[in-house]
């Protein structure tokens, strides 16, 4: 189709337009939902510049429809050969153009996105815009040009920064760090045609552009940082590489290096993983049979509780913008919730991580209160009190008294069973778990809960507002620890069971460390404190199946007062300021052991590593095949988002599925033998196929 020179002539191909304005060129990118760069946005692309060039054009405007200008790369078509042309045969284009292009942002401009930004030769960006280069996220580099054409505008330590940490920076700190040429207020096509009519701004490619001098020490820092956060994995290292490259390297000769790694690392095993995980949890948000148009706005919320957990939830719900009211039992209680949500605010615009002004915000829409009387407005009030049934059943019945037929109720429970403490309410159907992890205003995860009782709106509702809190919502049916906590109680199970039965904790500890855990099993129980687990136990001491294997040595830890950090001694010592192995605990467990008559065995890491695996996914296994979560992929979702599981292995499941059956079977063999009597075997082998089937498909 030619292309007329004059106004409003108008080309339509399949996922980009163009229309003359004048004598400037607009090419719009329409790829529903966000954009996302695929093969038919990029032949559209080469296709319209081409048209472009063959104008008088004398210059040409890229902007997004919808959303966003461009969120990245379409990421399914990674796994496969990429089909030409590919981004950087557009940024050539781009390039070789004889007129300026200004690349038009809102939304965001993520990965190929900003990419392609890069390669214009001018960036404008509405105030809400984000831009950011996600690809070490996603187990790659950047293969476009980022490592090249970030640092030129925003110097090495800064793209170091931003590409190893995939920070997703704001459009007023894109402009500050000269990544963008100016913010616009009002219409963004109004203000990139006025800024491309004005003579001042003319062709200016940014891969001409010399790497600003920097000082070297700066830029060492930026990249031990950059190592130590990415824990120093291959990809991070090469982007570091890369980056430093574009100030020593012919930015030919960088552009082909960059390409040729992005090449082999977008098909490396943790791309693989991480691509899976991208697509995971974005399903976890989806409850199948509900329509997410269901969920009713929450916009005031009441915490009752005002302890660690209350506090944290509040912080979540505050920084969200929402209405919080923080209620307490007493004044005493009330004032020191407050007071404490505030120093804790204090303290992060003293390290610089908050505005002033943010802080203050989110205090105004802050109100501490005492007892239930003042809760009939809220959209939904969050229970935290004590984990007891009973205090939180009784709870639960004042709420439905003193809130609106609207309002929905949610308890924050680890362990306890919804169903019964619903019972006796007159509207269970508006009732829903939410299970925070803490530091809840930090962690991820976000577990909600169906009763047998919730309804969809409720459910629905309870899954928007985690998408609203920005975190990573996983629907569970109500079973003992849910998904995360009950996997996770399989898991510490094992761990405990390979001490007893031979190693030592910080072997078995720094095996799960090996393997990419954020900390291992006894690290953990250290840092949370080995109290709870112990009054758990005591509680269902009465119930336990007196056959089954039951390890002894937390409970000795915790006779002794050995209750982890926060007694300074647990399954560690850290007297000296240092995590050290404790020969007394030793003692304690080669006593153990001589009391089971236990012969020790010796385990090497890879035994250590392969037997917590095994746990893990006999007991997601089990869970699966009793309907408590909704999909092989939530479990991954969980374990990644809330117990430090490595995000490059895409989820235990994730690797299990790749693993050889046969293998995986001689672990669950040793699984069985070890845990014994009270060993349930899960459908291992069924759920890890049809997760293969589903890859292959
Ligand atoms: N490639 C392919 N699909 C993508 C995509 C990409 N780069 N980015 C988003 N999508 C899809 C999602 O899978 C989802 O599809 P679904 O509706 O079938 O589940 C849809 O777009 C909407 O994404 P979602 O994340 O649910 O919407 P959102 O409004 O919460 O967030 C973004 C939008 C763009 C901020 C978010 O999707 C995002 O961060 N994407 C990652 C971008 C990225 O990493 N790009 C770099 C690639 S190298």
């Amino acid at each position: 189709m030619s292309l007329q020179a004059d106004n409003n002539a108008r080309v339509v191909d399949q996922k980009v337009t163009l229309e003359m304005q004048g004598s400037l060129a607009v090419i719009r990118i329409d790829n529903p939902p966000v954009n996302a760069g695929s093969i038919a946005v990029r032949a559209g692309l080469i296709d319209a510049l081409e048209k472009v060039a063959n104008s008088r054009a004398t210059g040409a405007i890229m902007i997004g429809e919808g959303r966003s200008f461009i969120a990245g790369s379409d990421l399914k078509e990674f796994g496969l050969p990429l089909t030409s042309p590919q981004l950087p045969d557009v940024i050539r284009a781009v390039e070789l153009s004889p007129f300026p292009v200004v690349a038009a942002l809102h939304g965001v401009a993520l990965g190929g996105g900003l990419e392609l930004a890069l390669g214009c030769d001018y960036r404008l960006a509405t105030p809400a815009t984000r831009v950011g280069l996600p690809e070490v996220s996603l187990g790659m580099v950047p293969g476009a040009g980022g490592t090249q054409r970030l640092p030129r505008l925003v110097g090495l330590s800064r793209a170091i920064a931003m590409i190893c940490g995939s920070q997703r920076i704001t459009a007023q700190e894109a402009l500050s760090a000269g990544l963008v040429d100016k913010v616009v207020q009002g219409d963004l096509l109004e203000a990139a045609i006025a800024f491309l009519s004005d003579a001042a701004h003319p062709k200016r490619l940014t891969i001409e552009l010399p790497v600003p001098d920097e000082n070297r020490e700066a830029v060492e820092s930026a990249e031990q940082t950059a190592g130590k956060r990415g824990r120093f994995r291959h990809n991070v290292l090469e982007a570091i590489r890369l980056v430093k490259a574009s100030a020593t390297q012919p930015a030919a000769n960088a552009l082909d290096d960059e390409r040729a790694t992005f090449q082999s690392l977008r098909v490396s095993p943790d791309a693989f993983a991480l691509r899976y995980l991208f697509f995971a949890e974005r399903k976890a948000g989806v409850i199948e049979g509900v329509d997410k148009s269901l969920a009713l706005p929450v916009s005031s919320v009441a915490i009752i509780g005002g302890g660690t957990m209350g506090q944290g939830i509040a912080k979540a719900l505050l920084a969200a913008g929402l209405d919080v009211q923080l209620v307490e039992r007493d004044s005493d209680a009330r004032d020191v919730a407050v007071q404490s949500v505030t120093s804790s605010y204090q303290g992060l615009v003293r390290k610089g991580r908050l505005k002033n002004s943010e802080a203050s915000q989110r205090l105004e829409r802050l109100r501490g209160e005492v007892g239930l009387d003042g809760l009939g407005s809220c959209d939904l009030v969050i229970e935290a009190v004590f984990e007891d049934m009973g205090v939180k059943k009784q709870l639960l019945k004042e709420l439905e008294a003193v809130v609106s037929d609207k309002t929905i109720l949610a308890t924050n429970t680890s362990y306890l069973d919804i169903n019964e403490m619903v019972a006796d309410l007159r509207q269970p159907a508006s009732v829903i778990g939410l299970h925070f992890f803490s530091p809840a205003d930090l962690m991820k995860l976000l577990e909600v809960v169906r009763t047998a009782s919730t309804s969809d709106t409720t459910l629905a509702t309870g899954v928007a507002l985690a998408r609203r809190l920005g975190k990573q919502a996983v629907v569970s049916e109500v079973a003992e620890g849910f998904i995360g906590n009950r996997i996770y109680a399989a898991y510490r199970g094992r761990a405990e069971l390979l001490v007893l039965d031979g190693a030592m904790p910080d072997q078995v500890d720094s095996a799960a460390r090996d393997f990419g855990f954020a900390m291992g099993p006894f690290e953990v129980s250290d840092m949370s404190g080995l109290d709870i687990a112990w009054a758990m136990r005591k509680r269902k001491a009465a119930s336990r199946d007196p056959a089954a294997r039951y390890v002894t040595i937390p409970d000795r830890l915790c006779e002794m007062g050995r209750l982890g950090r926060k007694t300074g001694k647990g399954w560690y010592d850290y007297s000296e300021g240092t995590q050290t192995p404790d020969p007394l605990v030793n003692a304690l467990i080669e006593e153990i052991r001589a009391d089971n008559r236990i012969v020790a065995q010796s385990y090497d890491a890879e035994t250590i590593q392969r037997q917590l695996m095994a746990a893990i996914v006999n007991e997601a296994a089990c869970l699966l095949d009793e309907g408590v979560a909704q999909r092989a992929s939530d479990v991954d979702v969980t374990l990644a988002n809330g117990y430090g599981f490595p995000r490059f292995r895409g989820g235990p499941l994730y690797w299990g599925s790749l693993e050889e059956s046969s293998r995986l079977e001689q672990d669950l063999k040793a699984l069985e033998a070890a845990v014994g009597h009270a060993y349930r075997a899960g459908p291992v082998e069924q759920v890890l196929g049809a997760m293969k089937t589903e890859a292959g498909s």
